[in-house]
């Protein structure tokens, strides 16, 4: 009797310490988070570093569970995607001496994406960029879409694609790739047709990420899906990306009226600030684009393989990336919005001037512009496209 009671009261001690080791330890972890949730990142960045994919519980967003995946390659360079947008969080990737950084804005919880930062990162749909006054016609019928950017239409209205719980395909811990799927039905955002996406993301041992867009519909419709990474290539925002070397592989752009609507017309980029077949630093013409770079540029391609679109690099950093489209266009966008209103997980102001992007697509307003390549997606047809961001160093 004695040694049963004595017995049950050691159970009883030892099952209370090892609750309350188990909640200190838990409460550890939770404050080192919220205290430095950058060094958090880097050391899961450096445990972690084996080639394929995990995942992690990442909160709700629009009263869903969302998840956070983390695709890793032989060479340990990483990139995190959530499935609340499709929304690249994190790129990261060695500088000239090794060291690595996350070359994108992004921010380590859902918090920093459900308080709606312009896009970082994310997934942009159905209609990346411009629809002028959210109106077009098709098959004799008139849409109207929200005018969520003055006048316009801009990424897929009030709730785009980048605002939506994607659903994550099978994944295979050894191999860092991942498929988002999202079903847009028929009128959502007033677009027609049932529209099936599906964005895959394929981290290589090539140091690129590929991104494949397919997607599929029962009634025409417009589409125009991209991806909306932010890069400052130093992996820090307290540098502006006004020094980096930037090279468009385009010999005409379109110009664009006050609200940022194509006039129509390809303009040769030949004696602008838009001229940059041979590397330009960002910055060197910039004042005299008034607001900055936010401009489609026509791609020189004569069809849709895979070709290099757009290089920068960062003589400071060494970083280089390289941009692979089958797309016609891509938009260069120079980040002249930010105004340090919003704030790194460092507590960082992200500032004019201190990312940019290279959004690959067709050309803004198409549904507009007949004279544009089409951007209808038909019923019966297969959309595919294919965009690389390829990270590598300069010496
Ligand atoms: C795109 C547009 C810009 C701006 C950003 C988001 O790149 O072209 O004008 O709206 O998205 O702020």
């Amino acid at each position: 009797m004695k040694a049963i009671k004595l017995l049950t009261t050691a159970l009883i001690v030892s099952l209370f310490l090892s609750a309350c080791h188990s909640n200190t330890s838990d409460e550890t972890t939770r404050e080192d988070d919220n205290m430095n949730n950058e060094a958090a990142s880097t050391e899961a960045t450096t445990a972690n570093a084996t080639k394929g994919i995990t995942q992690k519980d990442w909160g709700n967003a629009n009263g869903k569970p969302v998840h956070l995946f983390t695709l890793t390659n032989a060479n340990g360079v990483q990139v995190s995607i959530s499935d609340y947008g499709g929304t690249i969080t994190s790129f990261v990737a060695p500088d000239k001496t090794g060291k690595k950084e996350s070359i994108v804005l992004g921010f380590n919880n859902i918090s920093g994406y459900l308080a709606h930062p312009p896009y970082f990162g994310a997934t942009v749909g159905r209609y990346g960029n411009r629809i002028a006054k959210g109106k077009f016609t098709l098959n004799g019928q008139t849409y109207t879409l929200a005018t969520n950017d003055g006048q316009n239409h801009l990424h897929g209205g009030n709730v785009g694609f980048d605002k939506v719980v994607w659903t994550a395909g099978a994944i295979n811990a050894n191999n860092p790739q991942l498929s988002l799927s999202y079903l847009s039905k028929d009128n959502e955002e007033g677009y027609p047709g049932n529209l099936n996406t599906t964005v895959t993301f394929t981290l290589t041992d090539d140091n690129a990420l590929r991104i494949d867009y397919n997607a599929t519909t029962d009634k025409a419709t417009p589409l125009n899906l991209t991806n909306h990474s932010y890069f400052n290539l130093s992996g820090d925002v307290n540098n502006t990306i006004l020094n980096d070397w930037l090279m468009i592989d385009a010999d005409r752009y379109t110009p664009v009226d006050s609200t940022l609507i194509p006039t129509g017309q390809l303009a040769p980029v030949k004696g602008t600030p838009f001229d940059f077949t041979t590397p330009h630093q960002i910055g060197e013409r910039i004042a005299h684009v008034p607001g900055g770079y936010d401009h489609n540029f026509v791609l020189n391609k004569k069809d849709t393989s895979l070709t290099l679109a757009a290089q920068v690099t960062d003589s400071s950093s060494g970083r280089k990336l390289q941009v692979y489209t089958t797309q016609p266009g891509i938009q260069f966008y120079t980040g002249n919005f930010l105004n340090g209103s919003i704030k790194t997980d460092e507590g960082k102001p992200i500032n004019k001037h201190t990312a940019f992007c290279l959004e690959t697509q067709h050309f803004p307003n198409s549904p507009n512009t007949p004279s544009f390549p089409t951007s209808i997606l038909q019923p019966g047809q297969t959309y595919h496209y294919v965009t690389e961001y390829r990270v590598s160093t300069i010496k």
